[in-house]
C-alpha cells in the first residue's frame, strides 16, 4: 500500500527519546524548553510556547487573546474540525465564512463583511501548508482592533514574502501530529511576539501554577506555587520535545523533498484535475497534496479504484458547518465554494522517501480512473 504519508523519523529520534526516558526527567522540562527555542529561531518569532497538540494550543492561543462567553471569531468552515472546536472551547461562537477556490484558504473581502460588534479575534487557517492571506488579514485586523490567532497546524515552514509562518500574527499555531511536517506523536507551539502573552500562556498550559515543575525542582528554597486562575494541563512532555529537535534538525530536507513532489505532481496532473497552487509571495508546502476533481458525484468510485490498485486517498478538506455535531448549530448556513471544495476534493500521497516511481504510479492510477 502507498500510505498517505509516512514520518521522516529513524534511529535519531530513537537515541534522542530513549536518552529522555534513561534522564528520568520525563514531563515538560529542558528539552521542551530547548525545542521551543529552536521552533522560535527557526520561524523569527519572540516566543514560543509548547503544547500538548495544535487543538490545545488553538484553545490556549483564543484564551490569551481575550476570547470568551458571547465573542465571535471569523473562521473557514474549510479547515480541520478542531479550527471550530477549538473557538467552542473557549466559550465562543465561530463565525464561518467563504474560501478561495484556487487556494482554498479563507477570503480576506468575506472576513472583514462578516465583523460585527461581538467580533473578537480573526483566526485563519494556513490550510494544505499554503500561507492564507496573512498581510490582507492583519491589516483589515488592525483596522478593527482585533487579534489575529492563525491556525498553522500544517504550515511549518510556510512564508508570506521573506517572512515565515509564525512571526506575522499575534498569536500562530502549529501542529506536531505525524500527518504534519515534522512531528512529536502529537504536540503543538504556539508562537507570539508579545511577552505577556506568552508568559500567560505558559501558565495556562500547566494549571496556572505560578512556578514550574522545573523551577521547583531546582530550587534551593521550599517552593509554594499558587494558582490564580483556571489552567489547562497542556504540556507536552520532554520525550517528545527530543524527538522534536532531531526533526527540526530535518526540517529544511524535508520541506525541499515534499515541494519537489508536489511541483512534479503539479506537472504530471495538469489537465486531468485541478491541482494546488502557490499564492502571490506564499509558497506551498505540500504539507496534503490535496487536487480537486472535475466531477464531484465520481469522487468515491475513484478513492475506490485508487485503493483497488494500493494507493491511499483520503477525502480533501471538510466543511465543518455540514458536520453532525455543527449542521444543528448553522441551519441555513450557505458557504458555495467551502461546500463545492469539501465535496470535490482529494488527498493524494505524499512524503519524503516515497520515489518517484511511487508518484508515477499514483498518476498512472487515477489517470485510469477518470478514464
Ligand atoms: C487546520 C488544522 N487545525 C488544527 C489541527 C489540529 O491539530 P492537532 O491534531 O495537533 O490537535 C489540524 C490537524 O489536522 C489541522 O489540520
Amino acid at each position: 500500500m502507498i500510505p498517505i504519508t509516512r514520518p521522516v523519523v529513524g534511529d535519531q529520534e530513537v537515541a534522542a527519546a530513549a536518552a529522555v526516558i534513561r534522564s528520568g526527567w520525563l514531563t515538560q522540562g529542558a528539552k521542551v524548553a530547548e525545542f521551543e527555542r529552536a521552533v522560535c529561531a527557526y520561524v523569527g518569532a519572540g516566543h514560543a510556547v509548547a503544547t500538548s497538540s495544535c487543538t490545545a494550543a488553538l484553545h490556549l492561543a483564543l484564551v490569551a487573546a481575550g476570547v470568551g462567553p458571547g465573542d465571535e471569531v471569523i473562521c473557514p468552515s474549510l479547515s480541520f474540525i478542531a479550527t471550530a472546536n477549538a473557538v467552542l472551547h473557549a466559550g465562543a461562537t465561530p463565525v464561518f465564512v467563504d474560501i478561495e477556490p484556487a487556494t482554498l484558504n479563507i477570503d480576506a473581502r468575506a472576513v472583514e463583511a462578516a465583523i460585527t460588534p461581538r467580533t473578537a479575534c480573526i483566526m485563519p487557517v494556513d490550510q494544505l501548508g499554503l500561507a492564507a492571506d496573512i498581510d490582507a488579514i492583519g491589516a483589515i485586523a488592525r483596522r478593527h482592533g482585533l487579534p489575529v490567532v492563525e491556525d498553522a497546524a500544517p504550515a511549518l515552514g510556510a512564508n508570506v514574502g521573506a517572512r515565515r509562518v509564525g512571526s506575522l500574527s499575534t498569536l500562530t499555531c502549529f501542529s506536531f501530529h505525524p500527518r504534519k511536517v515534522i512531528t512529536t506523536g502529537e504536540g503543538g507551539m504556539i508562537t507570539t511576539g508579545d511577552e505577556g502573552m506568552a508568559a500567560r500562556l505558559r501558565s495556562l498550559r500547566s494549571h496556572a501554577a505560578s512556578t514550574s515543575d522545573l523551577a521547583r525542582h531546582g530550587s534551593a528554597a521550599p517552593d509554594f506555587e499558587e494558582y490564580r486562575e483556571v489552567g489547562y494541563n497542556y504540556r507536552m512532555t520532554d520525550i517528545q520535545a527530543a524527538i522534536g529537535l532531531v526533526q527540526v534538525d530535518r526540517l529544511e530536507g524535508i520541506l525541499a523533498e515534499r515541494r519537489r513532489l508536489g511541483l512534479r505532481y503539479n506537472t504530471l496532473l495538469a489537465g486531468l484535475v485541478v491541482t494546488p497552487v502557490d499564492a502571490p509571495g506564499r509558497e506551498h508546502t505540500f504539507q496534503s497534496y490535496c487536487v480537486r476533481l472535475p466531477d464531484a458525484a465520481r469522487r468515491p468510485a475513484v478513492m475506490a479504484h485508487l485503493a483497488a490498485r494500493g494507493i491511499a486517498t483520503r477525502r480533501g478538506v471538510m466543511a465543518i458547518h455540514l458536520e453532525p455535531a455543527y449542521r444543528g448549530r448553522f441551519p441555513g448556513l450557505s458557504l458555495p465554494e467551502t461546500e463545492s471544495a469539501a465535496a470535490s476534493t482529494m488527498l493524494l500521497p505524499l512524503f519524503p522517501g516515497m520515489g518517484d516511481a511511487a508518484q508515477d504510479e499514483v498518476v498512472a492510477a487515477l489517470r485510469e480512473a477518470l478514464g
